[in-house]
């Protein structure tokens, strides 16, 4: 991980009340946090928010030839990644990602904590995995704080993860296809454990499905200054056209280096 004295100026080229003010890296990121959660609702209407955070390419992709996003990001990336980490209750991952990326227990990111606490969140971020085989590395469940894992009851293993992990990190939920979690009733568990702002972080297939479901509030989608051409997937994976297409509507851009930063609302169907 770099080292946040290396983060860049953030420019801001949206709203364009507020274009041509520079966002200086600062140790607390009081100023950044403060945008993040501009027009975010303090009571979310369902109980809780979810955000999604991903990056593409200027051609789409959302991994590079490795199959992992870590290089198509970069440190502006970086800096709003950990800002948003920072205002998360819990990180939603798909169980692909969490075994792509090598996703491991999370902590606050370094030197966030206090202005997380001012901003009402509670002093430790949870990770939170959906997957219907369990089929999770060890290095994930072991630890003194393992993740939640949200499946079903039709999961092969799951006995052994109950074992592993205990009981209380892990959220059963059946949709009507079999092997397949509701995940409107996983976002509903995550809340009444006081977990109201969620950040997914993909991948590709649970964002699809969580946006087929209408579930999601807010997407930040950065754009990185690179084509890799290759058969990557974009950063929604979804077999059938939405039905009908979702609308956004700006919050802001955000520029450093080429890449540009964005945060989009999600229209909610009937909203
Ligand atoms: N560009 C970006 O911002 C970004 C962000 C994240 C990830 N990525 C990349 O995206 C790739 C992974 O994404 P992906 O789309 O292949 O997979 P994914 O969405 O991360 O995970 C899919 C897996 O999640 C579980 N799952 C998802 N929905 C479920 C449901 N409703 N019920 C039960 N289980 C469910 C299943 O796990 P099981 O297989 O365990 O049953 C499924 O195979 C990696 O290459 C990663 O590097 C890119």
């Amino acid at each position: 991980m770099p080292v946040t004295d290396e983060l860049p100026p953030l420019d801001i080229l949206l709203p364009l009340e507020r274009a041509g003010e520079r966002l200086e890296p600062r140790t607390d990121e009081a100023e950044l946090l403060a945008l993040l959660t501009d027009r975010m609702p303090v009571d979310p209407p369902r109980g809780v928010h979810v955000r999604a955070n991903m990056i593409s390419t200027v051609d789409g992709a959302a991994t590079g030839a490795d199959q992992r996003s870590g290089t198509i990001n970069g440190l502006a990336d970086f800096r709003v990644f950990r800002a948003l980490r920072a205002l998360a209750d819990v990180v939603l991952v798909g169980a692909q990602t969490a075994r792509a990326e090598r996703y491991r227990a999370l902590a606050v990111p370094e030197g966030l904590a206090e202005t997380r606490r001012a901003f009402g969140r509670s002093p430790e971020v949870e990770l939170a995995v959906v997957s219907a085989s369990a089929d999770l590395p060890p290095e994930l469940l072991e630890g003194t704080r393992p993740p939640i894992v949200v499946t079903t009851s039709a999961s092969p293993r799951l006995d052994a993860l109950r074992d592993r992990i205990g009981q209380d990190r892990v959220i059963v939920t059946e949709s009507d296809a079999p092997g397949v979690v509701d995940l409107r009733v996983a976002l509903a568990a995550l809340g009444a454990r006081g977990l109201s702002h969620v950040l997914a972080e993909g991948g590709p297939t649970l964002l699809g499905e969580l946006i087929e479901a209408d579930l999601v509030d807010e997407l930040c989608a950065t754009t990185s200054p690179l084509l890799v051409g290759g058969p990557a997937p974009r950063i929604v994976r979804h077999g059938e056209w939405f039905d009908p297409a979702r609308h956004l509507r700006p919050l802001h851009l955000l520029h450093a280096d080429g890449v540009l930063l964005g945060r989009w609302q999600v229209v909610r169907l009937g909203a």
